[in-house]
């Protein structure tokens, strides 16, 4: 057995060992930090991205009254926009200048009606959903992609009859890059359980493929830039039913303003390109976890979605000759 003072495992990596009492005030700071939804770590040093955008703001604005000059190609980021840096943190050397948003080339842009344009244009212009795949990955007009790990795209059967669609990807979703595999995600393959379903059988996805920073929800703006993509993920894979997880997915594609306790659970008929699809709103498991009692109604949801499912298969062949 080991004897002396235990050793400070802080101290031991080459950093002055804080006293007790500063430990404590750090731990409830960054306790407070993860609480706010502050949980990815970006950069060194701190510095004020509000003011850092707000140039960037006030030159989207303009160029939104005077769309004909603008000239910005679909995926473009903008020009760094001069920002006034905070003061210094105690122990930290002044900063020169400020510093983009992450460590690479490109800053959070404002999406005005041109970049919006350009995103239906690069979503129309996928054949395939690699190809959509592909350049969603190459995408930079939608800031979440500047705090997102990874671009969350879709799991499950392509060939499936049915599309679940959710808001965005949270913490375990951006860590893996597969949609719907933290908790709510766990409740939802248990769900899909109960009706025969599970992702060799449905194809699961998000309105918006990156994941907002501390899981807010995402900004009208992200969501409008992510639409196009999604919806020409839905032409792609030409769903016979459609699941909207959730008021936020079904508001983006359906424009519903109901809330989902009044829209949930009725039949949609959504037009998309040239077709239609059958659609319904069902609750978010995420909103399941946090009030159980509701699950009752995503379960005679369900029992729908198996019924509409049954319907538009083809009938069994009893194997005996005409
Ligand atoms: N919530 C969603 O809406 N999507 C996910 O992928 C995970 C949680």
């Amino acid at each position: 057995m080991a004897s002396g003072t235990p050793k400070d495992p802080i101290a031991e990596n080459g950093h002055t060992a804080a006293a007790p009492a500063d430990r404590r005030a750090l731990a409830a700071l960054l306790d407070f930090y993860l609480a706010a939804g502050v949980d990815t770590g970006i950069d060194e040093l701190s510095y004020d991205a509000f003011a850092a955008s707000e140039p960037a703001a006030a030159a989207a604005a303009a160029s939104a009254s005077s769309l004909p000059q603008m000239a910005d190609p679909p995926f473009a980021a903008a020009a760094p926009a001069p920002a006034a840096g905070r003061p210094p943190l105690p122990g930290h050397a002044p900063q020169a200048a400020p510093r983009p948003p992450v460590a690479g080339t490109h800053q959070a842009v404002l999406p005005d009606d041109e970049a919006i344009v350009a995103a239906r244009d690069a979503a129309h212009s996928a054949a395939t959903l690699g190809d959509l795949k592909d350049i969603l990955s190459r995408f930079e007009a939608c800031n979440l992609r500047l705090t997102a790990k990874s671009l969350v795209f879709a799991d499950g059967n392509p060939e499936a009859d049915v599309m679940f669609i959710g808001e965005a990807p949270g913490r375990e979703e951006d860590r893996q890059g597969v949609p719907f595999v933290g908790r709510s995600g766990q409740l939802l393959d248990r769900m899909l359980a109960a009706i025969g379903l599970d992702r060799t059988s449905a194809y699961i996805t998000n309105v918006v493929p990156w994941r907002p920073p501390g899981n807010r929800t995402p900004s009208p703006q992200e969501t409008e830039i992510c639409k196009p993509f999604i919806l020409r993920q839905i032409e792609l894979v030409a769903p016979k039913v459609l699941v909207f997880l959730g008021g936020a997915s079904a508001k983006a594609l359906t424009g519903a303003p109901e809330g989902i306790l009044r829209l949930r659970g009725k039949w949609l008929d959504m037009p998309l390109g040239s077709g239609r699809i059958r659609a319904m709103a069902t609750l978010h498991p995420a909103y399941l976890l946090r009030t159980p009692a509701q699950k009752r109604y995503a379960w005679r949801d369900f029992l729908e979605i198996r019924a509409a499912l049954d319907a538009c298969a083809p009938a069994p062949t009893d194997g005996a000759p005409d």
